[in-house]
């Protein structure tokens, strides 16, 4: 019998829906969060990034879907110590990054999924593009306050991804072997500009909705402003820099590849997420 599923950030964006993914087709979870409260009702187990507990996490599981929180910059010295111990196991590691960190191999992302394709374990590689959940989990106190979303992406496209389709992407990966060894840039159906994508919401909320594109000083001093940390302030601001320069705008077919179905769009999520975004 096949064994567990360890998903790290159970309780977040991706992992939640993920959990009810995976609980959908049978599979058995453990619900990693530092709480490690149940998730959707699978079992919950407590890991901390801070102090991995990795006896814990891994008892009973052959796969394992491994992403850092949002929050975190230092994606190297906290991944890597998973991947090890995902290996040493000899687990299946779905691994979670973000779409460009392949330009180079200096960028810390790309050396954990460097070590990962090293490591000898089976692996997929999901690049998700900017999250379309971003709008309510990121922009909407701006919104709220402001009326406008307020980002240094210039006139830059991006082809926004449904944390669902993520998670869909995700739980295929997880429980076939057809996509091992290989990595997926996903995306949504359609590349939109912020102003395109404040229309949306607009229509969708029932008030008007601007975008204001800002420079990256103006960027990180509203974001330590609502309480985020400088160094994760300024990093943010740093991947608006692709934005700008078009490199989000791309549209691949990994998420229908992937799951079967076509990605949502901007819109479909906008309605999905109505109420959140009205509230
Ligand atoms: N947002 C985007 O547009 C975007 C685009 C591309 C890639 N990404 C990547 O996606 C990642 C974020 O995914 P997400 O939004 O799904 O994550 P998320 O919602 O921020 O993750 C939160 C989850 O992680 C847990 N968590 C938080 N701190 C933890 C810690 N120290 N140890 C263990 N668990 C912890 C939380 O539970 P507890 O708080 O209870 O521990 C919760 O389950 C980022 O690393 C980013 O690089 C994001």
């Amino acid at each position: 019998m096949a064994g567990k599923i360890l998903v790290l950030g159970a309780s977040g964006h991706v992992g939640r829906p993920l959990v009810k993914e995976l609980l959908a087709k049978g599979e058995v979870v453990k619900a990693a969060s530092r709480g490690g409260q149940p998730v959707e009702g699978a079992e919950g187990v407590a890991f901390d990034f801070a102090a991995p507990d990795f006896a814990a996490a891994f008892e009973g599981v052959d796969r394992a879907y491994v992403m850092l929180p949002g929050g975190y910059v230092n994606s190297k010295e906290l991944l890597t110590p998973v991947i090890e111990a995902a290996a040493a196991r000899q687990v299946k590691v779905v691994l979670q990054t973000a779409l460009g960190v392949d330009a180079d191999d200096s960028i810390p992302y790309r050396q954990v999924e460097l070590a990962l394709i090293a490591s000898g374990v089976p692996y997929v590689i999901l690049r998700p593009n900017w999250f379309t959940d971003n709008f309510l989990n990121f922009w909407k106190p701006g919104i709220d306050h402001t009326g406008a979303i307020a980002v240094p992406a210039g006139e830059g496209t991006s082809s926004f991804v449904d944390a669902r389709d993520i998670a869909a992407s995700a739980a295929s990966a997880l429980t076939t072997d057809r996509f091992d060894g290989q990595a997926f840039n996903l995306t949504g159906p359609a590349a939109l500009g912020y102003a395109e994508a404040a229309d949306i919401l607009a229509q969708v909320i029932g008030k008007p909705v601007g975008y204001t594109p800002i420079d990256d000083d103006t960027f990180v001093g509203i974001l330590t402003g609502v309480g985020i940390g400088e160094d994760y302030a300024r990093f943010l601001a740093t991947i608006f820099y692709p934005v700008r320069e078009g490199w989000t705008a791309g549209v691949t077919d990994a998420v229908k590849t992937l799951t079967g179905r076509e990605p949502r769009s901007v819109a479909q999520w906008a309605t999905d997420n109505a109420e959140a975004l009205k509230a």
